[in-house]
């Protein structure tokens, strides 16, 4: 009987799940999507805590009053530019999480309903292996890539000859581990399968430069869907592999969604070397090049007398947390009549989805906010474009130059409007340590300061 109410109660929290996905692949709906999540979460907690064997209580509250605390911490403490590499530590956990269960199960069967010491049926041992060796590579990929974003560790890819094959051999070579686990329920070839996953972890994320990180992120965020599905398997707990199964499909699906984004295969992504300080990066020498600089009254006047203003947020508005007086800039404009539209790459900022955040954050309409293939076309037919804190997502050096990292990342035409406005504080490069030649062109005017600062400036100006 209870069981029944358990899987009933289980179905109710998935199905919340995928409504709470479905809501929050719009920011219309996203709040919404965000409670079913929540409503969801909580009753697969209560369900999990109430009808199944719980041993004891004390440690599960233990536990969750260390972990809510320190989670609650890094909540309130965490800048909203660092919450990828927040994210890249969290996924660790999910991957060490998986490793544990797995061992757990294979050290005491008896718990998990899966027999005895020696005796696992060999499905099960499939299972663990399975999620062990996933959950051990995303816990060193994670590491690594928390690591490559945090700075801690140099963004550069690493490559070394026949990189490709000696990864694939150590792919091939767990494989025969697993065989062997199965056959051999040896505990020293369980810990040989998880020390060998971890290294692959490692090894599968150094050769990705500062410029995919994000598709790395996001695949590692799939991986520790898939290794959560894994631990389901293990723990026979239905919720937790469809769960699993839906945070393994969404990452992935957002990994192509993203890759697509910057015009490139996961596969070559995969595989890595781009990004990051490669010897085709051209920092060259700009000091004899003329750049027009102008000021916050500058700007207001060339943007009172527009017809059309499209805005390109990046990383930098992110920084300054420009996005309030850049809406009230906005308001300004909009009520002279100007058209005012904001230009959204799907790899500006830091994550995916950053700016849009920001922009819905500071009250923006979301029919202002168009993505770079609904508004790439109208740049040609705009008078100003407003770029503010954003550089590679702008830089023609995607299209042009072959030898450039960010080649074949589509990129917002802004160059093809009347002006370019760029606020940002010097001429330094983006995160993919690209010069951008924008800069040097006669129809760009810089604007050397805080995103913030300027915008506050100009909205002074204008009133
Ligand atoms: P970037 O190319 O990184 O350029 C940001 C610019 O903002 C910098 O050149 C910087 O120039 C300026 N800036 C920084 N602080 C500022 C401040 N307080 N006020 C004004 N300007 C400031 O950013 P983007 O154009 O948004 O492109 C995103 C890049 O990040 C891409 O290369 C992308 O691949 C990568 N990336 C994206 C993600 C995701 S998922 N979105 C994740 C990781 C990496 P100054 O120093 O001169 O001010």
């Amino acid at each position: 009987m209870s069981s029944s109410i358990v899987s009933i109660l289980y179905l109710i929290s998935a199905l919340l799940f995928i409504f709470s996905l479905r809501g929050l692949s719009h920011p219309d709906s996203s709040r919404v999507g965000n409670i079913l999540g929540i409503i969801g979460m909580v009753i697969a907690i209560i369900t999990t805590l109430i009808f199944k064997n719980v041993l004891s209580y004390t440690e599960i509250g233990i536990a969750v009053l260390i972990g809510g605390f320190i989670g609650t911490i890094i909540a309130l403490k965490i800048e909203m530019t660092a919450l990828p590499q927040l994210i890249a530590a969290f996924h660790s956990l999910v991957g060490l999480a998986a490793v544990s269960v797995a061992a757990a199960a294979f050290y005491d069967p008896e718990s998990f309903n899966i027999g005895n010491i020696g005796t696992i049926p060999k499905s099960s041992l499939v299972e663990m292996s399975i999620g062990t060796f996933i959950g051990a590579i995303t816990f060193s990929g994670s590491i690594l890539a928390f690591g490559k974003l945090q700075g801690t560790v140099s963004g550069n890819p690493i490559v070394f000859k026949l990189q490709h094959l000696f990864n694939a051999l150590i792919f091939l070579f767990i494989i025969i581990l697993i065989v062997f686990f199965v056959l051999t329920q040896s505990p020293s070839i369980f810990w040989a399968i998880v020390i060998i996953s971890i290294l692959l972890g490692f090894l599968v994320v150094i050769p990705i430069g500062g410029a995919d990180m994000p598709v790395v992120i996001s695949m590692l965020n799939s991986y520790s869907g898939w290794a959560a599905c894994g631990i389901g398997f293990t723990l026979s707990n239905n919720l937790l592999i469809i769960t699993g199964a839906l945070v393994g499909s969404s990452g992935a699906i957002l990994s192509y969604i993203m890759s697509k984004g910057m015009n490139r295969s996961i596969l070559s992504v995969v595989l890595g070397g781009f990004g990051g300080e490669q010897t085709n990066v051209k920092v060259s020498d700009q000091s004899d090049k003329i750049v027009k600089q102008g000021n916050a009254e500058d700007a207001a006047y060339i943007l009172k007398n527009a017809d059309s203003v499209i805005i390109i947020p990046g990383y930098g508005m992110a920084v300054a947390q420009a996005q309030h007086a850049l809406r009230e800039m906005g308001d300004i404009l909009k009520k002279s009549g100007i058209s005012v539209r904001y230009a959204i790459h799907p790899v500006a900022g830091r994550m995916p989805g950053h700016m849009n955040v920001l922009l819905a954050e500071a009250n923006v309409p979301y029919e202002e906010v168009l993505e770079l293939d609904e508004i790439n076309h109208d740049f040609p037919m705009t008078e100003v474009s407003f770029v503010i804190g954003a550089n590679d997502i702008t830089n023609p050096a995607a299209k042009t130059d072959e030898t450039s990292p960010i080649y074949g990342m589509p990129i917002l035409d802004v160059e093809k409007s009347g002006t370019v406005l760029f606020i940002k504080r010097s001429l330094a490069t983006g995160y993919s340590g690209v010069d951008n030649e924008l800069f040097y062109r006669d129809n760009t005017t810089m604007l050397f300061g805080d995103a913030k600062k300027m915008c506050e400036n100009i909205v002074k100006a204008l009133s």
